[in-house]
């Protein structure tokens, strides 16, 4: 279960504008459901507090069953690796080959290195990248990079599943596939949201939709 309510987010110092005003909505576990809405409405702001980059400067938030205000510092972390996170500009690690970094969900969980290397090999093989393993990040087409980061995000297959314009620097065919990969972690059970600007996605692939407008809920079905 994810549940916002009332919640307000603003950033620095207070003199800020409020990112997100009065927001709340409570998606179910296992729900698929859209983030829609114009450039600086505050979607990935929405995702920032769901994956616990970020606290709401008001109202409560609850993310796996939990209020992360309420949890002692320490027990955040293992909180964070049941959630997976396509994040729009894709962090990946710089250091690392496309395997470690699509791997690194699965070490920091512990899976053994057979178990993980089988795993990995088959996810970058889905994503288009089987070929790409021993490359750095840095030698990846900016749509390679967003699907090794697509790739990182659900190899762990977490409980709460967030992807951010997922498919901003991919072609259609592309985007496709990376929505049927998501989809997928939603049948086998996960909870996902998914921010896009992307119309044509949202038709092909209907499901509940939060929108956002200047930092407001405008509607949620
Ligand atoms: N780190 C930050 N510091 C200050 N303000 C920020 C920060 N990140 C976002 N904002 C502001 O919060 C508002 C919402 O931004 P957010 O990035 O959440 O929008 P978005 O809906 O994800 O937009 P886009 O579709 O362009 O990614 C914007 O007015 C933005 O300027
Ligand atoms: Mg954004």
């Amino acid at each position: 279960m994810v549940r916002f309510r009332d919640v307000g987010l603003r950033y620095g110092d207070g003199r800020e504008p409020w990112a997100l005003r009065h927001v709340g909505f409570a998606l179910e576990d296992g729900s698929f459901t859209w983030l829609l809405g114009p450039s600086g409405a505050g979607k990935s702001s929405l995702l920032r507090l769901m994956h616990l980059s970020l606290r709401a400067t008001e109202g409560e938030v609850e993310v796996l069953g939990q209020d992360p205000a309420l949890l002692p510092r320490r027990a955040l972390p293992a909180l964070r690796r049941r959630i997976g996170v396509v994040f729009q500009d894709y962090r990946l690690l710089p250091h690392l080959t496309v395997f470690e970094n699509a791997a690194l969900p699965l070490r920091i969980q512990g899976v053994t290195e057979a178990r993980l290397r089988a795993d990995v090999e088959e996810m970058l093989r889905w994503v288009g990248l089987g070929e790409r393993l021993e490359d750095r990040p840095q030698a990846l087409s900016g749509g390679e990079q967003q699907r090794l980061a697509i790739a990182r995000a659900v190899v762990g297959r977490p409980a709460l599943l967030l992807a951010d314009e997922p498919t901003g620097n991919l072609d259609e065919a592309q985007a496709r596939r990376m929505i049927a990969l998501l989809r997928e972690m939603h049948r086998m059970g996960s909870t996902v949201v998914v921010a896009t600007h992307s119309d044509a996605l949202v038709e092909e692939n209907p499901a509940p939709a939060l929108r956002l407008d200047t930092g407001r809920l405008e509607s949620h079905g």
